[in-house]
């Protein structure tokens, strides 16, 4: 990263191919963008001006209020939005800043950049560091600030977010999001604003179900983003599992839209004691000039950079999950069938979900007793253990450490372990209430119960859920009560990195009723996610439409069941539920005691063909193409270096069958040019058609529907270049 020496500071933070070129104002008071685009070379620079005051700003407004600011204050700005609110207590409030030039680290290496600029207060008791790294290896740049009480007296932040990303698009965008409710995750929606304020988030303790902490925006008159190929777009996103707001703010003034985000302050007041000091989440920013499609490439390849520990089928085995044929009604002998049917299946982990537990016969009870009911496991879970792993499988098992029922011999133990407001009666949802794992005591408890549990049979998956949001949060009576989210946030972490550094091999699948708690720390800190309870094949593929356009096919778990959708409830056949699921991490939750033998014979053909491709799915490039909805949608992946095999999942919308199958064709866009490449069906059948990029590009790639009557799985083959 470079560095002027003239008067104001500038750097140059470079990641894969774009640049983000920052300045401190000329002021010194806080830091604005220059530039956030495609690739500078440093000889280039000085073509790029360092912001400058307008002349004369418009009437009725301060010089911060109309800055690009990386971060505001209260104090600093006046009439525009601030990520930083400071109240003193006693009527004084916010912080006006000036840049401590020697304390600033800039560091520049091959593996990527890294800033801090620190700011001191006006009188000296509050230090602001505004954080700032890249990689060279993906274009995400990682912003967060950290405030430190130098004074003597306590202050209490009733907002801190972590950055405000200036986003040069004029002040007219279209901003694509992630919302939904249970069953309905990962909707795609967007909405065109003008000037004013877009704001989604949540107050739930969890990530959510109603909304996904990122967000796509791009230049109005490049709408219908997902669609085009071209065209600057620049993604947002808070790598944070806890209460979380993000909002979109466009003015009348400037040239910018502008991105804010952070925990959410209608939930939180961090509180600063004399020497304390809060660091935030990270937010995250791209850029990508191949639109918003080009964002979600650019959101994987980060993940896959810096977030993934394990690409290989071990850490994202093919599970079978045994919920939805036994629910809460399991025993050690129908769960050994279940699994023999499993293996047979060429399945690779065995997944006892909810019910085994002490107590556990429906919803009710349980929740907190992790010990294996003595009537359904009179051998513990060691036997299920050992004969799964006779079959060639893992074991896995079903937790949900944070939570506890009014029925178990946890809470009658702890009941004041439990979120409450001080004489409000208790709310269940799920009759259930949540443990405030910000506490230490419950923490260390919930670390200690795991450990346990994972020491008493050999255990290779753990399905991590929550299944409610917390209500009541917080700590009458302390000092940093009401920063429960954020210590529960980070507790939940510190739980899962136990996992990692004390079972290094275990897999672990994080859910919260299907998708509460889906988000990029998160997908640190867990193999796979579940999105959604939503198994019905027509509805998962509008999910996983959405899930792919923020987060990556290998983390994404998907069941073949026999269930019809919520929404769309037209039958479909085992082909099109199997080529819904292949688009991500392969499981299968039907009962499979009800499957005939074709069924099984069939489906162990499917297992097979998805492990054929599996590595293309999971570390290739994934492209799609027209809406889950329309006649014909298809997924694209473009395998890696090792594997550039391109594979193409396509799904048949067409209800009425009245549609020409002739016409049924894809245009593959990830070919590369001048190579041919031979065409097969996910089984290795037919005859083994020849293709160019440049001949799908213009007539297309037909459709056979061989794989299934609504299906196609498309194997395309490089066969050299020419
Ligand atoms: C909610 C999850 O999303 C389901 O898959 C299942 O694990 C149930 N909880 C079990 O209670």
């Amino acid at each position: 990263m470079s560095a002027n020496d003239s008067a104001r500071l500038r750097w140059h933070l470079r990641t894969r191919g774009t640049s983000y070129i920052v300045s401190v104002t000329p002021d010194g008071s806080g830091l604005v963008l220059d530039y956030w685009g495609p690739s500078i070379s440093e000889d280039a620079l000085d073509d790029i001006p360092q912001w400058n005051e307008p002349e004369r700003f418009v009437s009725f407004s301060s010089a911060a209020d109309v800055q690009p600011l990386e971060y505001a204050s209260d104090g600093q700005r006046h009439a525009s939005f601030s990520e930083l609110l400071i109240d003193r207590g006693s009527g004084r409030t916010g912080a006006r800043w000036s840049v401590v030039r020697d304390e600033v680290l800039s560091r520049r290496s091959d593996g990527g950049d890294e800033l801090v600029v620190p700011f001191d207060e006006e009188t000296g008791t509050l230090r602001l560091e505004l954080r700032a790294r890249t990689s060279r290896e993906h274009d995400v740049i990682r912003r967060s600030a950290r405030l430190v009480n130098r004074g003597a007296d306590r202050i209490e932040l009733p907002r801190m977010f972590s950055a405000a990303w200036n986003l040069p698009l004029g002040q007219d965008v279209h901003v694509d999001y992630l919302g939904g409710s249970w069953a309905h995750e990962f909707q795609r929606r967007s909405i065109d604003l003008h000037w004013g304020t877009f704001s989604l988030g949540s107050r739930q303790g969890v990530t959510s179900l109603s909304f996904s902490p990122v967000v796509t925006v791009s230049a109005l008159n490049d709408a219908e983003s997902f669609q085009r190929q071209h065209g600057n777009a620049y993604g947002v996103a808070l790598e944070w599992s806890g209460s979380w707001r993000l909002q979109v703010e466009t003015a009348a003034v400037g040239q910018h839209a502008r991105v804010s985000c952070g925990v959410h302050e209608d939930v939180t007041t961090v509180v600063l004691a004399p020497g304390e000091e809060f660091s935030t989440p990270d937010s995250l920013g791209i850029f990508s000039a191949e639109s918003a499609a080009g964002v979600s490439r650019g959101w994987h390849e980060f993940q896959r950079a810096e977030l993934a520990r394990d690409l290989s089928p071990r850490a994202r085995p093919i599970v079978y999950n045994s919920w939805m044929a036994t629910a809460f009604d399991v025993a050690v002998e129908q769960q050994k069938t279940l699994a023999r049917e499993a293996a047979a299946l060429g399945v690779e982990t065995f997944v006892l979900d909810d019910g085994w537990f002490a107590g556990r016969t429906s919803d009710r009870a349980g929740l907190g007793d992790w010990q294996p009911d003595p009537v359904k496991f009179p051998n513990g879970l060691a036997e299920l253990a050992t004969v799964v792993e006779g079959l060639g499988m893992r074991f896995g098992i079903w937790v949900e450490p944070e939570c506890v029922n009014p029925d178990s011999e946890l809470y009658r133990l702890h009941p004041d372990w439990v979120y409450r407001a001080d004489g409000r009666p208790l709310e269940t949802i799920r009759n259930q209430y949540v443990l405030d794992l910000g506490r230490n005591d419950v923490v260390e408890w919930v670390m200690d119960m795991l450990r346990t549990l994972l020491s008493s049979a050999s255990i290779g998956y753990l399905k991590w859920d929550m299944n409610r949001p917390i209500t009541d949060g917080g700590r009458p009576g302390s000092l940093h009560g009401r920063e429960w989210s954020v210590q529960h946030t980070r507790n939940f972490y510190r739980v899962l990195e136990m996992l990692r550094s004390e079972h290094p091999d275990l897999v672990v699948e994080a859910c919260a009723s299907g998708g509460a708690r889906i988000d990029n720390a998160v997908l640190a800190r867990a193999d796979v996610v579940w999105p959604s309870d939503q198994v019905g094949a027509r509805d998962r593929l509008v999910i996983q439409h959405g899930f792919l356009s923020a987060y990556p096919a290998w983390t994404m778990s998907s069941w073949v069941s026999d269930d019809a959708g919520h929404r769309d409830r037209q039958p479909v056949s085992l082909g099109y539920r199997f080529a819904v699921a292949m688009a991500g991490v392969l499981g299968i939750g039907s009962d499979l005691s009800s499957w005939s033998e074709v069924e099984k014979t069939d489906a162990t053909s499917m297992v097979q063909a998805y492990k054929e491709i599996r590595k293309v799915v999971h570390h290739g490039d994934v492209r799609t193409h027209g809406l889950p909805g329309e006649n014909l949608y298809a997924i694209e992946f473009a395998g890696p270096p090792d594997d550039p095999r391109v594979v193409i999942l396509v799904y048949d919308s067409d209800r009425d069958r009245t549609r020409d199958r002739e016409l049924s064709r894809v245009f593959p866009t990830a070919l590369r040019l001048g190579c041919r490449y031979e065409v097969r069906d996910g089984f290795g059948r037919f005859g083994g058609d020849v293709v160019t990029a440049e001949s799908v590009s213009t007539v297309g790639l037909p459709v056979r529907f061989s794989w299934a009557q609504d299906a196609e799985v498309l194997v395309l083959t490089p066969l050299d270049e020419y």
